[in-house]
C-alpha cells in the first residue's frame, strides 16, 4: 500500500519554511489506518514487549492502537504540567521551537522492555527525550517506530542503541 499517498503536505505550517506533513488524511482513511498499526505491530510481535510509549499528541493516536494490536499496555510522555501523578521531566529541541515532556514515575517497571511509537521522526529531539525518560526509571528502549521520517534532519543519528524504523521517508 502507498501510504505516502495518504499524507498531505502543507508548505509553511505552523511557520514559513515548514513543509508540514499532515497525518489526518491518513488517519480518516481506514485501510491506511489500519495498514500503518498492523504493520507497526508485525514489526515489533517477536521483539518480547511490555509497553509501548508514545509521545503527545500524535504519538498517542498511533502507539495506542499498536499497543492494543500486540496485548501491552500504553504509556503516554506528555507535555508540562497534564499528568497528575509524580513525574520525571527531560527539557529538549524541537524542529521548531523547544519543549519539556513528562512522564509519571510509577509508568514503567525496571527491566521492561519498551517500544516508542510516534508519527514522525524530524530532528529526534523528542525521541531522544523519551528515551531518557524511559531509561530514568529503569526501562529498556527496544525498538523506535516511526509513520515517517525526514530523512534530511538526520534524527536517526540521535537513536543509535535500538532499532529505528519509520513506514515513509521524505
Ligand atoms: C511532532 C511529532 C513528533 C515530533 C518530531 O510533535 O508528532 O512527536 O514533533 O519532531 P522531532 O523529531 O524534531 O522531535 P509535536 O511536538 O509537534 O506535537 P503534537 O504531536 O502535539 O502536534
Amino acid at each position: 500500500m502507498d501510504l505516502k499517498k495518504c499524507v498531505r503536505v502543507i508548505e509553511n505550517f505552523p511557520k514559513e519554511g515548514i513543509s508540514f506533513k499532515d497525518i489526518t488524511t491518513l488517519l480518516q482513511d481506514g485501510e491506511a489506518l489500519k495498514y500503518t498499526v498492523d504493520k507497526i505491530a508485525e514489526d515489533l510481535k517477536d521483539q518480547n514487549i511490555d509497553i509501548v510509549v508514545g509521545p503527545e499528541a500524535r504519538g498517542f493516536l498511533i502507539g495506542t492502537p499498536v499497543a492494543y494490536a500486540l496485548g501491552v499496555g500504553f504509556v503516554p510522555v506528555r507535555k508540562p504540567g497534564k499528568l497528575p501523578g509524580e513525574v520525571e521531566r527531560f527539557e529538549y529541541d524541537l524542529e521548531y521551537g523547544s519543549n519539556v515532556l513528562e512522564i509519571h514515575k510509577d509508568a514503567i517497571k525496571p527491566g521492561q522492555r519498551v517500544a516508542i511509537v510516534d508519527d514522525l521522526l524530524a530532528t529526534g529531539g523528542t525521541t531522544e527525550a523519551a528515551i531518557k525518560l524511559i531509561e530514568k526509571l529503569g526501562g529498556k528502549v527496544v525498538s523506535t517506530q516511526f509513520l515517517i521520517e525526514l530523512e534530511d534532519l538526520n534524527g536517526r543519528e540521535k537513536l543509535d542503541n535500538c532499532q529505528v524504523n519509520a513506514l515513509i521517508k521524505y
